[in-house]
């Protein structure tokens, strides 16, 4: 059964990781817009900005290794990471909160979830993650960080009181400018371990501080 699951999740990110190659262009007309007015969110509506397959098979194993159940994610957009935790859970018997800003994406992800098999592992939330992952009151085993970079830490700390000593946060895009603010306000506080994987582009957060069970 899990086999035919873990079959159909490929399929499915196969055909993803396929239209995504058109991000480039919709990443140059983003640009290229960007020289009248400021980026908005909208502008990347229809842009998957995907993890790559190497972080999501690396995602999976992280899952696997360490018994990971309750899985929250920041930034669904068409739903590749998600498939990778997905591919990760069913595996743990465990489940996926993911929430995206804008309701086309979400919707677009529903629809992969549901072609991949595995929609009723996966609450999708639509609205601002600081609204609709306000008043979470589960523990967290892993947290997966991959919307805007400037709401890292006030996503951070509004799930803080949710995990525990062996929670991991997944910090994508930890190279970019944005991030490295939020990953250095951390730094202060020696209660946080940090490790750097597939070339800095991501950070693991690790406490043993977080003690909820
Ligand atoms: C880098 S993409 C996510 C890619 C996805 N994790 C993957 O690997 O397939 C970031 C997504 O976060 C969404 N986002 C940005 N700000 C958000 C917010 N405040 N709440 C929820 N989603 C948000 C964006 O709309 C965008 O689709």
């Amino acid at each position: 059964m899990i086999s035919i699951q873990q079959t159909r999740i490929e399929a499915t990110l196969a055909q993803l990781f396929r239209d995504s190659k058109y991000d480039i262009l919709k990443m140059m007309k983003v640009a290229a817009k960007s020289f009248v007015r400021p980026m908005q969110p909208s502008d990347f509506k229809e842009a998957y900005l995907s993890i790559s397959s190497e972080q999501g098979k690396d995602l999976k194993q992280l899952i696997q290794d360490k018994n990971l159940k309750n899985v929250v994610e920041f930034g669904t957009s068409f739903g590749i990471s998600t498939l990778y935790l997905a591919s990760g859970v069913i595996e743990t018997d465990g489940h996926i909160i993911t929430t995206e800003l804008i309701e086309s994406k979400a919707l677009k992800a529903i629809e992969n979830f549901q072609k991949a098999g595995v929609a009723d592992r996966i609450e999708v939330r639509v609205g601002d993650a600081v609204e609709t992952l306000q008043g979470h009151r589960e523990p967290i085993d892993l947290l997966l960080l991959d919307g805007w970079k400037d709401l890292y830490l006030t996503i951070f700390q509004l799930l803080e009181s949710n995990f525990h000593s062996n929670t991991i946060v997944y910090v994508d895009n930890a190279d970019m400018n944005e991030t490295r603010v939020f990953l250095n306000t951390l730094a202060k506080d020696s209660r946080y371990q940090f490790q750097s994987k597939h070339q800095g582009k991501v950070v693991l957060i690790t406490s043993q501080h977080w003690l909820r069970a």
